[in-house]
């Protein structure tokens, strides 16, 4: 019952085999028929096999059905590729992948013997390392064998502090110091993490409850954090149970994020964000398979004066290719903190299904800077209670020193192909009077609606347009074209407010 949207798309449509028969999609998923579909035009049910096929082929000889894998041809235990000139195993340095033993100590070591050879690669074989954290260096490649588990040492006096993020005036939950991250690394360049599926896992049960009983003295760590670092490629393997944000890649340039599976308890385990871009330049996230307790993907930039200060936006951002599930938060958010800027982000070819809300930026007074130039396209919504979001009053703040006229500047965030099912309210954008929503467009949009027909397409303080069909019907906010880009009707009022919490 769960993909509905994907085992729907993939049921009614029988996807060639590949010449050497390793994938079958027509075998599977046809119990579930969809629906969804008959709402929707064919075409754009082919389109979406083809862009998300590329989300399940990847792995060789499997098929996703809900988070669940069956493998075929794919022989255990799988030698891990030359990747480096230089190639060591774990078990070099002492590792012993019994679940027990610690590991920390091998992993330094080879790292240590990595970086005094300017770079190389460390397999991690089959087994479950326990350790605590360690740090990557230049020019390394970890690879994860089929089968291998890095488990992370719930005891948190393992884990080192280290000095808050400057974008962020201190620790997130905490003053003072943080937790570092499990796998961390800091002013690197090159650094690959890929594998053939193994996994790293974070052990974040013993945090969240930690934090949920407020033991914890100081924020939590993320799973792996790169800081101030370039040419990053993460890819080809699971990430789990982090105790805080997954994957945070901060102010760091050209990162490439593929392939991968990332997984937390959909409640009850807090901020276990999937990814979160944070001042970063030049990232690609694509074909990935988000499950977890908070944002599937939050862009970021620092928060408040903090960030204002440290100014590093982040931009030129391309997401693709995911099917996200975020049942306390969002799929896709940017913001809350953006106070270094936030701007050129694609979003495409997107499934957000079983979630609280869908694709949402989200900023405050105090937060300063902008959000510019941000193109949602192709999205899918399968039972979600709001499907888009601008919220201009999350009034979260480090402390009391923001500056409460730091207004950030919306503007030119376009909607295009958003498509769906059982969505509450399918749009809500909340504008104020200093916080106005410039330049939104919407085109191609069709978003079915279970629940109410009045007061679903909710507007405050908005300016744009609307092209060609767009159902529901939207805010009168927005002035009206049609499908050639005449204008039909001009707005009367943008700062018109049809907000209703209560749907
Ligand atoms: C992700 O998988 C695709 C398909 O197998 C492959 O072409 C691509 O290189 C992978 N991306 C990365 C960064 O490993
Ligand atoms: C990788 O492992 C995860 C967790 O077991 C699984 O859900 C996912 O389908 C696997 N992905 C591939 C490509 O085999
Ligand atoms: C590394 O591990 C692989 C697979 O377990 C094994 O074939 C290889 O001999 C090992 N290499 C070294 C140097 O231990
Ligand atoms: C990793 O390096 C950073 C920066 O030098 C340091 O603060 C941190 O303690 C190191 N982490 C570990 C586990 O050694
Ligand atoms: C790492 O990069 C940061 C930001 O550019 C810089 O402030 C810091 O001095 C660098 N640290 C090292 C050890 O190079
Ligand atoms: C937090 O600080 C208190 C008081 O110093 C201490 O008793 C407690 O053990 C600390 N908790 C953790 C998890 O470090
Ligand atoms: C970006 O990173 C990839 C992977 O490390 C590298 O191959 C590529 O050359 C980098 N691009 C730039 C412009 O540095
Ligand atoms: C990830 O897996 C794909 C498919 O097997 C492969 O093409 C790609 O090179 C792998 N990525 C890396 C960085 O090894
Ligand atoms: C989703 O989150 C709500 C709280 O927001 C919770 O009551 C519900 O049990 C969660 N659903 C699942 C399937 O965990
Ligand atoms: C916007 O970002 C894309 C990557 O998504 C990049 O190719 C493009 O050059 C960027 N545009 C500008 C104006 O920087
Ligand atoms: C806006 O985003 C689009 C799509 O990524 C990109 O092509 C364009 O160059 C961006 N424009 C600016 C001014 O950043
Ligand atoms: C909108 O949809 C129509 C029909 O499905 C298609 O012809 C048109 O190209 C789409 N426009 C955009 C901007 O995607």
């Amino acid at each position: 019952m769960e993909l509905n949207v994907v085992r729907g798309i993939m049921g009614e449509t029988s996807v060639p085999s590949s010449s050497t028969g390793k994938f079958q999609f027509g075998l599977l998923h046809r119990r579930w028929v969809p629906a969804f579909l008959s709402s929707y035009k064919t075409m754009f049910a082919v389109l979406w096999v083809v862009g998300l096929a590329s989300v399940f082929v990847w792995q060789r000889g499997g098929v996703v059905e809900g988070i669940r894998t069956f493998r075929w041809g794919a022989p255990p235990g799988r030698a891990a590729p030359l990747l480096r000139m230089r190639v060591f195993n774990l078990t070099e340095f002492g590792g012993v992948g019994d679940g027990v033993a610690m590991n920390t100590g091998a992993f330094e070591c080879a790292v240590a013997a990595i970086a005094a050879l300017g770079g190389g690669q460390l397999n991690v074989e089959a087994g479950v390392w326990l350790t605590g954290p360690f740090n990557l260096t230049s020019h390394m490649t970890l690879f994860l064998a089929e089968g291998a588990v890095i488990l992370g040492v719930e005891d948190e006096t393992c884990w080192p502090l280290m000095p808050p993020l400057p974008s962020y005036g201190y620790g997130r939950e905490h003053k003072g110091p943080r937790y570092g991250s499990l796998i961390h690394g800091q002013n690197l360049t090159d650094v690959v993490i890929t594998g053939h599926n193994g996994t790293i896992d974070g052990q974040g049960k013993a945090w969240w409850t930690k934090y949920r009983q407020k033991v914890l003295n100081h924020t939590r760590g993320p799973l792996v954090q790169l800081m101030w670092s370039q040419n990053i490629v993460i890819s080809n393997i699971t990430l789990r149970n982090s105790p805080f944000w997954t994957l945070h890649p901060y102010d760091c340039k050209n990162v490439t994020i593929a392939n991968l599976t990332i997984l937390a308890p959909v409640y009850q385990a807090p901020n276990t964000d999937g990814i979160d871009p944070d001042s970063c330049e030049n990232v690609l996230i694509e074909n990935c398979y988000i499950s977890v307790g908070d944002d599937g993907i939050a862009i970021k930039s620092g928060w408040d004066q903090y960030g204002i200060k440290y100014g590093r936006p982040s931009t030129n951002i391309l997401i693709r290719n995911l099917v996200v599930r975020s049942n306390v938060s969002a799929g896709v958010s940017i913001g809350s903190e953006m106070s270094g800027g936030i701007s050129n982000v694609t979003v495409e070819n997107v499934v957000v299904w079983n979630s609280r809300r869908a694709v949402r930026i989200k900023t405050a007074a105090g937060r300063g800077a902008y959000i510019h130039n941000i193109t949602f396209r192709n999205l899918i919504f399968d039972n979600v209670r709001v499907g888009i979001i601008i919220k201009t009053d999350y009034n979260e703040h480090p402390d009391e020193g923001f500056d409460p006229k730091a207004f950030p500047d919306i503007n030119d965030i376009s909607y295009t192909g958003i498509h769906g099912q059982r969505v509450r309210v399918p749009v809500r954008i909340q504008g104020s009077e200093n916080i106005p929503v410039k330049g939104v467009s919407f085109r191609n949009m069709s978003v079915g609606i279970t629940y109410k027909k009045k007061h679903i397409f909710q507007c405050a303080f908005v300016q744009g347009r609307v092209i060609g069909s767009i159902f529901p019907a939207p805010c009168k906010n927005l002035d009206r074209y049609d499908e050639a880009g005449h204008l039909v009707e001009r707005s009367e009022s943008q700062n018109m407010s049809d907000i209703d919490y209560d749907l």
